[in-house]
């Protein structure tokens, strides 16, 4: 059985079919990839797996529940996070605090405990701390923990939303470019970075990636998609030999 699955899903946006029959599977523990250029529909993926938007057709399925049309914090709390392709953090607030906000999605304590401030929720509030510094450490942000995180240069926001999703404990993480804006040197640094998170965590992976040299050196599978449909589907090596991939997208 896959551990996340993907069944003939599809979105159609008005006239525009964004996705059209789009079958994945992902084993656990694996590091699989997403291509294809501009608009070819590899963020939508994202946005149906996590919840962000609701299939017009298929499924999908993570260790064998459906979970197809969730809504996002029960899809989160069932262990599936993901990052943005624009950066999506907290500005004006902290690295530390920023990170505390993915920690919520795991609270018990009921909105009164929190009022009250009983002992459920004082204690859940230092384990989340405890937790958070972890992961800052973890991802090397820790000496930057009171810093705004809107003032950090970008390969260290890249980090820091890696850290939030980490901080809802998930079992699948989805990174959504994460090498978009960084160089060269910050991109193979990054290569590494996340097959350390994936290790340290024991996260299965799907990653969307333009940088071709950061998917092929990173991801065991691909999956190349064109104006929503996938063009190929195989190991790095086959699919760089593809025809219809160089057509559509290494030809550019
Ligand atoms: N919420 C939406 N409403 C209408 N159209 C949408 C919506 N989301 C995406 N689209 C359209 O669906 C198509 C696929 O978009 P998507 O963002 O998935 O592409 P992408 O492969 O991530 O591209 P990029 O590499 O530019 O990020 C595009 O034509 C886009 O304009
Ligand atoms: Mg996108």
């Amino acid at each position: 059985m896959a551990f996340l699955q993907t069944q003939s899903l599809g979105i159609r946006f008005g006239g525009l079919l964004a996705l059209e029959d789009f079958n994945i599977a992902v084993p656990k523990g694996g590091l699989f990839g997403l291509i294809g250029p501009n608009g070819a529909g590899k963020t939508t993926v994202f946005n149906l797996i996590s919840g962000f938007l609701k299939p017009t057709e298929g499924r999908v399925l993570f260790q064998g529940q459906e979970i197809t049309g969730w809504p996002p914090h029960r899809i989160t709390f069932l262990g599936i996070a993901r990052t943005f392709q624009n950066i999506r953090l907290f500005g004006e607030l902290s690295v530390l605090d920023n990170v505390l906000t993915g920690g919520h999605c795991r609270g018990r304590a009921a909105w009164w405990e929190a009022a009250a401030r009983l002992p459920r929720y004082r204690r859940e509030e230092k384990e989340r701390l405890a937790q958070a510094w972890m992961l800052l450490e973890d991802v090397g942000l820790a000496d930057l923990a009171q810093q705004p995180a809107g003032k950090l240069p970008y390969g260290h926001q890249r980090r820091l939303e890696i850290a939030r999703a980490l901080a809802t404990r998930p079992r699948f993480l989805l990174l959504d470019e994460p090498a978009a804006g960084l160089n060269p040197h910050e991109t193979v640094e990054l290569m590494d970075f996340i097959k350390g998170v994936q290790a340290r965590h024991r996260l299965t992976l799907l990653v969307i990636e333009h940088n071709l040299r950061l998917v092929m050196g990173l991801c065991e599978r691909l999956t190349v998609l064109n104006h929503g449909l996938t063009i190929a589907q195989g190991a790095p090596g086959e699919v760089r030999r593809d025809p219809a991939v160089i057509q559509a997208y290494l030809g550019k």
